[in-house]
């Protein structure tokens, strides 16, 4: 039985649309832009305080020219999923976690912040405004994208008067375009993502600007996406441009650590401790390019890409291949472990998932 009608009609706010979802191809959703119906807008002004929040259709936002985050980039984002259950309903994934990372990111951007309770609200509102656009059982995840932008006019360097939280969401499928084969990485030498004391800790918006353009020479070349080694030693492994990385040797798995020029990612937090509770060692360490190449294994995790295994990764024109081409035992097993904590097929002994 579909739980997708192909045209209906809500009431959202007093107000009748019509939600046209007839078009939709549920089988091929990749992590392209699907339009929905509402957005979410609170704004902020001096006195720090976010308030009278509320649904709009999606669609195009006014914005200052001199605007914070278009001149000097003072903006952060998050990324959370909600699946559908075989029962209909709606689960979240540790929606607090997004929150709590917004508030440490705005700190360090300068920025005022919602707080845990609006940011969650928001999130299950606007979830539930376009609960026609989570994708059926097996088909994918509403992927939520909240914004906290400077959106006040400012021409000195400074922070921005005034600050808007916004949450747009759209269905996904996978992320990379191998689908859930695994992905090919080349280490980067030349270019850097993050340095001490800078903003790599955090998700503002600029740390993924300044990616694109290593992305886009490892994409002409037929990689999948570059992995950034630190900026000091040019020695140790750090992150992928858009999520965190794990090595597998053994029955260890291994993780760099926080050490402020990484992101802390929540599905990275949630796989060491699923992996703890399968009882596998799980360290957070200084991960070298020699621990990498001499690794079992090798996965990235990420709210986008969920659990992506590592097919082979390529340092200074050497080739190292893992798997044998095929997804790793204990990616599988960990891949397995958190997606069906996320869609409610197992039992959620973690208090990690939110029912809508
Ligand atoms: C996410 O995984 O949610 C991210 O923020 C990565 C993004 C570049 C798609």
């Amino acid at each position: 039985v579909s739980l997708l009608p192909t045209t209906r009609c809500e009431a959202v706010e007093g107000r009748t649309i019509r939600v046209d979802l007839a078009d939709t191809d549920w089988d091929n959703l990749g992590f392209g832009l699907v339009p929905t119906d509402y957005m979410y807008v609170m704004k902020c002004t001096q006195n720090g305080t976010f308030t009278e929040g509320k649904l709009q259709p999606y669609g195009p936002v006014e914005l200052s020219p001199s605007s914070g985050v278009l001149n000097y980039g003072q903006g952060l984002f998050e990324g959370l999923k909600a699946y559908r259950k075989e029962d209909g309903s709606i689960l979240l994934f540790r929606p607090e976690e997004n929150a709590l990372r917004m508030k440490s990111g705005a700190e360090r951007m300068c920025m005022p912040s919602p707080t845990v309770e609006q940011f969650v609200d928001a999130v299950k509102l606007t979830v539930l405004a376009n609960k026609h656009w989570v994708p059926p059982v097996g088909k994918g995840s509403l992927y939520i994208r909240p914004l906290l932008i400077g959106s006040g006019p400012i021409l000195g360097l400074a922070p921005a008067p005034e600050y808007t939280f916004l949450i747009f969401v759209s269905p996904v499928g996978n992320y990379f375009k191998e689908g859930l084969a695994p992905i090919n990485l080349i280490v980067e030498t030349d270019f850097h993502r993050a340095t001490p004391g800078g903003t790599g800790g955090v998700k503002t918006i600029g740390n993924y600007a300044s990616v694109l353009k290593a992305q886009a020479i490892a994409k002409a070349k037929g990689y999948s996406d570059v992995l950034y080694l630190d900026s000091v030693h040019k020695k140790y492994v750090e992150e992928v441009s858009s999520c965190n990385i794990f090595i597998v040797k053994g029955n260890v798995i291994s993780t760099p650590e926080l050490l402020g020029t990484i992101l802390p990612g929540i599905t990275r937090k949630s796989i060491i401790q699923v992996a703890r509770n399968q009882g596998y060692q799980v360290d957070e360490r200084l991960v070298s390019v020699d621990d990498l190449l001499d690794a079992d294994e090798v996965f990235c995790t990420g709210t986008a890409v969920v659990l992506s295994p590592v097919g082979s990764i390529t340092y200074h024109g050497k080739r190292v291949e893992y798997g044998h081409r095929g997804v790793g035992v204990v990616s599988q097993k960990l891949y397995c472990a958190l997606t069906d904590l996320q869609k409610g097929i197992t039992e959620d002994n973690m208090g990690w998932t939110m029912e809508l």
